[in-house]
């Protein structure tokens, strides 16, 4: 493990919370998968996230806050998004909204939308940190861009080796996928990404949620885009029987035989499970030794919805 990697003690979060100050990048643990930080009223420091990422600047960040508080000053809350952050936050919830005229954030952070993403992540080192260092923090994953997000520290690490000045490891991200994004800046509140929180709790809240239609030309989540999150080798879904040379990942009790390799999404058929060893897997099938990572078949239905949408991208 690099060097640059601490356990994240609450000495390491103060000099973590030091370093985004000074405009330095820091990598980090949420409840979904690790953000690569910087302070999000600075363009430099925005831009490192961009250049470390080697992502192209048309996407725009997510500005991570502890709460509601924190989240007034930078975007238009009216009554739905205000009862979204009560419900969610601090949680797996990413609601895009106006951003105000006077909100304190660099205008590349939002990729010069008039729009804002805003996260408080519940994961308690990301509270810890994002109050230390008492102003928003940009955080896309912490993954170069077009690979899939990291869920444990040493991903980051070697990903992103040097260009980022600390990573902060607090062990594996308990969801394993992104948040959910939703758009609030229009009539019927728009899905623009399944994650953490699942489309049928936004549905008990808003009644009706909209998805972005394929007439939609301009992406409204440039990350959402087909090829985001994509492994190296092919990736075949709905296996039910194994091909010459291909790893599987399993789902449920039973898994064909014949496969290279078989790693265990959810022997107990927990889609919960499931999406938490989701990205981990992905990644550690994808060696040249295989010919393509078969993936059984997921239930559509909550977190699955998320773990799907992700497998479709990644068979792109
Ligand atoms: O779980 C997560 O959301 C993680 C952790 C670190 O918080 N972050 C994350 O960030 O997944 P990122 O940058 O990899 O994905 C952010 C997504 C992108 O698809 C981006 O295009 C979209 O949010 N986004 C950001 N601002 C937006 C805006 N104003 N309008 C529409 N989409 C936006
Ligand atoms: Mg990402």
């Amino acid at each position: 493990m690099k060097r640059n990697v601490v356990p994240a003690t609450s000495e390491a979060v103060a000099e973590a919370a030091r370093l985004l100050r000074d405009g330095n990048l820091v990598a980090f643990p949420t409840e979904t998968v690790y953000g690569l930080g910087g302070d999000a009223r600075s363009e430099t420091a925005v831009a490192r996230i961009f250049a470390a990422k080697g992502r192209p600047r048309f996407n725009p960040l997510i500005v991570h806050v502890p709460g509601l508080t924190e989240a007034e000053p930078l975007a238009e809350f009216d009554t739905r998004a205000r009862e979204s952050a009560r419900r969610f936050w601090p949680g797996p919830l990413t609601l895009v909204l106006r951003r105000r005229a006077d909100a304190e954030l660099s205008l590349l952070a939002s990729a010069g939308l008039d729009t804002v993403a805003l996260r408080a992540p519940a994961h308690p080192v990301a509270q810890q940190l994002l109050r230390a260092a008492a102003r928003p923090i940009a955080a896309p994953s912490a993954n170069r861009s077009g690979r899939v997000s990291p869920t444990m520290a040493a991903h980051v690490a070697a990903e992103l080796g040097t260009d980022v000045s600390l990573v902060l490891d607090g062990g594996a991200c308990p969801v394993g996928l992104e948040s959910t994004i939703l758009d609030l800046t229009s009539g019927v509140p728009m899905l623009l990404r399944p994650g953490g929180v699942t489309r049928e709790e936004l549905i008990a809240i808003f009644g009706e949620i909209a998805s972005p239609s394929a007439r939609d030309h301009v992406p409204r989540a440039p990350g959402s885009l087909p090829s985001h999150y994509a492994p190296s080798l092919p990736v075949r879904l709905d296996a039910r029987d194994a091909r010459r040379g291909e790893a599987l990942l399993a789902f449920g009790a039973e898994a064909p035989a014949g496969f290279s390799e078989v790693l265990w999404l959810s022997r107990k058929g927990d889609l919960v499970e499931a999406a938490a060893n989701l990205f981990a897997m992905l990644r550690s099938l994808d060696r040249p030794e295989f010919t393509a990572i078969a993936v059984m078949p997921i239930p559509e239905h909550g977190l699955g919805l998320a773990i799907n949408d992700r497998l479709r991208r990644a068979a792109f």
